[in-house]
């Protein structure tokens, strides 16, 4: 379904503190922005923003960014977590394709993924969130040990997910193909409801970063290195061997 475009949502979010747009000056100041040190989790493609919501009251100890490109969906997002006068959470507005820019290696502990688009088509697989290449640039954004956990409605998506994950260094320790509402710690999302409602099952990877070696995220990243050469930045440039084993 088409969104309608919403010419309000950017000039409202814009005055609240809590909004940001590809926030590369944030790079590596993260803990300075939240005026502590706990550990940042991180919800990619975050919708209407009841999972980060929920999320974010759940674990107050812990700070939370969401992001999506879509201002027309974020506005919601950022008005619940008003709502619930939350100040453990930042709402980005961003492409998932950037968060290296936005984002210092370690910055983020935990990644959330939900219900993201599944781009059957064989010529766009590699637009889904959990490609090898998107898992492979997260892997620049968090460390050995940190968590991705991921949902789905689609069972094309799901398996291939299995396999992207060891693809891309990440050891899966958790999957099924038809997740009970009441598995502990479950936060469910506005896609999540609909399916569920539909008697859909839902599917979930829980995966961990690994060790990889540069070489091989080297490889992996080759789509982004060549188009930051193309505009005269080499990723490559502040990563050492040691950095990312
Ligand atoms: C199907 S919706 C799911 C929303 C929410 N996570 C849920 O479970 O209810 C997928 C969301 O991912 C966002 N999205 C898709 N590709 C993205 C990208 N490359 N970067 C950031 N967000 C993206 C879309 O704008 C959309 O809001």
């Amino acid at each position: 379904m088409r969104m309608r475009h919403k010419p309000w949502a950017l000039p409202e979010m814009q005055q609240d503190n809590k909004f940001f747009e590809t926030p590369r000056e944030l790079k590596g100041k993260w803990q300075a922005e939240f005026g502590n040190d706990r550990p940042i989790d991180l919800e990619i493609g975050c919708g209407r923003g009841d999972f980060v919501t929920a999320l974010a009251k759940r674990d107050p100890m812990r700070n939370v960014v969401a992001m999506d490109l879509k201002n027309e969906v974020l506005v919601y997002a950022l008005r619940k977590v008003n709502e619930a006068t939350l100040d453990n959470v930042r709402i980005l507005s961003m492409k998932a394709e950037e968060l290296d820019e936005v984002f210092a290696q370690g910055e983020i502990s935990n990644i959330f993924i939900n219900f993201a688009n599944p781009w059957p088509k064989a010529g766009q697989n590699k637009r889904r969130l959990t490609h090898t290449r998107f898992l492979s640039l997260y892997r620049l954004i968090i460390g050995e040990g940190s968590t991705i956990q991921f949902k789905t409605d689609d069972e094309g998506l799901y398996e291939a997910s299995l396999e992207y994950f060891p693809e891309a260094g990440y050891e899966i320790f958790y999957h099924t193909d038809d997740l009970p509402p009441e598995h502990p710690g479950n936060i469910q999302t506005e896609y999540e409801t609909k399916f569920r409602d539909f008697g859909m099952p839902i599917y979930r990877i829980d995966a961990k970063a690994a060790s990889i070696t540069v070489e091989r995220l080297k490889e992996l990243l080759e789509f982004k290195e060549k188009s930051k050469q193309r505009e005269g930045r080499p990723i490559w440039r502040n990563y050492s061997s040691d950095e990312l084993l």
